[in-house]
């Protein structure tokens, strides 16, 4: 059977993508068929399919995909047909330690991604989606939800009280507030636009504080704080911001580092973390475990992700010109 798909070819670049076919086998022994309905668009699937982090091969992208099982293979007995269910960033990371470096197994970018109508794959390269969500929300919790949980409750587990900086308004620090106020801890959000930060307010962050007016926002978050500091910091600017989040932090408080939206490099007075013990830690997604457990929590809570904006499968070039214009708060997805 043949379907639908994008293909990126070797390089990347806007005017690499093409709207094709491929074809969809039938699940063999431990795998699953899905009719995928639902992309969300990442950071990092913009890196590959604008050609920054360009594939070296034709590639179909996207690593968030959501939709319902048509097939199972023989030995399958944790999926049905009809189920519905969303991808996994690690296929091959279901549980423990992390255990991956890099992106050479993650759909969309080292291997085919969810940029389709069909796939057949392994069954662990799904998990069940939360009950009642749409195909598209459940595709925002593969890369941002995921990254978001596992920083707030896997990696350094959030406790009623503590105190959270989230920086920006995109779909991870949007997921970390969420998180954050279901486990009872304050929020103080970052943005440079006060509409968004209104926005924020609503969904319920405690202070706000606009990055653009406040360039020295550290200093703004310790008096917030009673100069005690925030115990978790959702690190998503890098090199330009960090400084700040270490000056935000408390003794012993916990950075993500989750983003590099200002660069990959700069210089940084690595001071306040010696003289403050900061524990700062790289974030590259998290397990197959983990995702069932933030899918646990959601069921639990009826948590719903923010999404701004849905595009068709074949608007891709379009939504990724939307997510660069930097007007979007929360999720952007493809639906189809
Ligand atoms: N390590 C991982 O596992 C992982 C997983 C997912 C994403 N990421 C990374 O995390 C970053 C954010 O991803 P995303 O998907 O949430 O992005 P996104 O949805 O595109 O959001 C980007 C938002 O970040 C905010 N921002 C930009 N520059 C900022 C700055 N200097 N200070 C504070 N906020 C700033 C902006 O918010 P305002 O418009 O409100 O200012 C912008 O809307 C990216 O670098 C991405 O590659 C990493």
């Amino acid at each position: 059977m043949t379907s639908k798909a994008i293909y990126v070819q070797a390089g990347g670049g806007y005017d690499k993508v093409q709207v094709g076919t491929c074809a969809a086998s039938a699940p063999k022994a431990g795998e699953i068929s899905v009719r995928v309905h639902a992309n969300s668009l990442n950071y990092h699937d913009f890196a590959v399919v604008s050609g920054m982090w360009g594939p070296t091969e034709p590639r179909i992208p996207m690593a968030d995909g959501a939709g319902v099982v048509t097939a199972v293979g023989e030995g399958v007995s944790e999926f049905a047909v009809g189920d519905a269910v969303v991808s996994t960033f690690f296929p091959d990371w279901l549980g423990g330690h992390p255990q991956v470096e890099g992106f050479a197994s993650v759909p969309g970018d080292g291997i085919d991604g969810y940029a389709r109508e069909q796939v057949t794959a392994r069954a662990t390269s799904f998990t069940h989606a939360p009950k009642g969500y749409t195909h598209a929300e459940a595709a925002t919790l593969t890369t941002a939800g995921l990254t978001a949980w596992r920083a707030l409750m896997a990696d350094d587990a959030l406790k009623p009280g503590d105190t959270v900086l989230v920086q920006g308004t995109g779909g991870v620090s949007i997921f970390a507030l969420q998180f954050a106020k279901l486990a009872g801890a304050t929020v103080i959000a970052t943005s440079s636009s006060d509409e968004k930060l209104e926005r924020l307010k609503a969904m319920g962050a405690d202070h706000l504080i606009n990055y653009r007016k406040t360039p020295a926002w550290g200093e703004t978050v310790r008096q917030l704080t009673g100069n005690r500091g925030v115990d978790h910091v959702i690190e998503v600017g890098g090199p330009a911001t960090l400084e700040q989040s270490m000056i935000a932090a408390a003794i012993g408080g916990h950075i993500s580092l989750i983003g590099i939206l200002t660069g990959v490099s700069g210089q940084l007075p690595l001071i306040h973390a010696l003289v403050r013990q900061i524990r700062l830690q790289g974030v590259l997604v998290g397990s197959r475990e983990q995702q069932q457990a933030m899918i646990r929590a959601i069921d639990a809570n009826g948590l719903r992700p923010v999404i701004d904006k849905s595009f068709a499968l074949e608007q891709i070039v379009e939504a990724f010109r939307y997510q660069e214009s930097n007007q979007h708060f929360g999720k952007i997805c493809l639906e189809f």
